[in-house]
């Protein structure tokens, strides 16, 4: 992937892995669009990244993420590169959990942001990176695509069926020009699921140094790490990681 000269939507690029991908694509020549929930850390990114636009916007909403995609295409003629990096962690034990409505829409929120929004913005501006030149679409899934951590059983799934989406999307659009990347990120040390959760796991700027580089080398899939190793390993290796992960 050619890092200069794009125009790029980067969902939730405010914070962590996002804001990370945020700054290498702005110091190589991109301009940079993200969105996000919170003002006040869309706004902090913009200090900190120069030239950084942002849109606040609920990407669990699939009238917010319709209302963004034509936001961002008419304010951004150029757009050709959509980053889904968006998402969100509960961790859980399903039978401890209401039965109830209420419950289950919390539920659903992990699976439209997660899941819904990567698919949903990649439908509604396909026509228009269609027509841009080097259109690229990257997701961004997790190592637990490959063998899911128990405690967020959610969570696993969507990143799973993410990768199985993206396999696909690139077949679809082989004969396009559109190219579909997807970056697989191991543990890395943001606020993921919460604040302290991932303080064990790698550091953010390592892992957005070796990623971009990579992408930029020209690969379709890049991990890092742990998540490196699981997204090529054998069935036995996916069971081996399974069973360290999840005791
Ligand atoms: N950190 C890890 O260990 C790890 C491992 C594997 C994969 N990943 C993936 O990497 C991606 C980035 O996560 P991160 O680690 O950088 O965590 P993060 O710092 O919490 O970043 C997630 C971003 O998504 C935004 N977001 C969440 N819900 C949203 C919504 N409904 N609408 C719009 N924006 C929303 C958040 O902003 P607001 O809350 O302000 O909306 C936040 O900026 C995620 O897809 C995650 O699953 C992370």
């Amino acid at each position: 992937m050619n890092l200069s000269n794009n125009t790029i939507l980067l969902t939730g690029g405010a914070t962590g892995i996002g804001l990370a991908l945020a700054q290498r694509f702005a110091q190589a020549g991109s301009q940079v669009i993200i969105c996000g929930r919170r003002a006040d850390k869309l706004q902090e990114a913009r200090q900190r990244v120069p030239g950084l636009h942002f849109y606040e916007c609920d990407l669990a909403q699939a009238a917010s993420r319709a209302e963004l995609a034509s936001r961002v295409v008419a304010d951004f003629p150029a757009l050709n590169v959509l980053v889904n990096n968006a998402g969100i962690q509960n961790r859980f034990q399903l039978a401890d959990l209401p039965a109830d409505l209420a419950a289950w829409e919390q539920q659903r929120q992990e699976i439209a942001i997660n899941l819904e929004a990567p698919i949903h913005l990649a439908a509604l501006l396909l026509p228009h990176l269609r027509q841009q030149r080097e259109p690229v679409i990257i997701n961004v899934s997790s190592g637990l695509a490959f063998a899911p951590m128990a405690a967020a059983p959610i969570y696993s799934a969507t990143k799973a069926a993410l990768h199985s989406f993206t396999l696909s999307l690139r077949r679809q659009l082989a004969d396009t020009g559109v190219r579909v990347l997807e970056i697989v990120p191991p543990g890395v040390n943001t606020d993921l699921g919460g604040p302290g959760l991932h303080t064990w796991a790698v550091p953010v700027d390592d892992f957005a140094d070796s990623i971009v580089a990579r992408l930029a080398a020209g690969e379709e899939e890049v991990g890092y790490g742990t998540s490196e190793s699981i997204r090529q390993g054998s069935r036995a290796d996916i069971d081996a990681r399974f069973k360290q992960m999840n005791g």
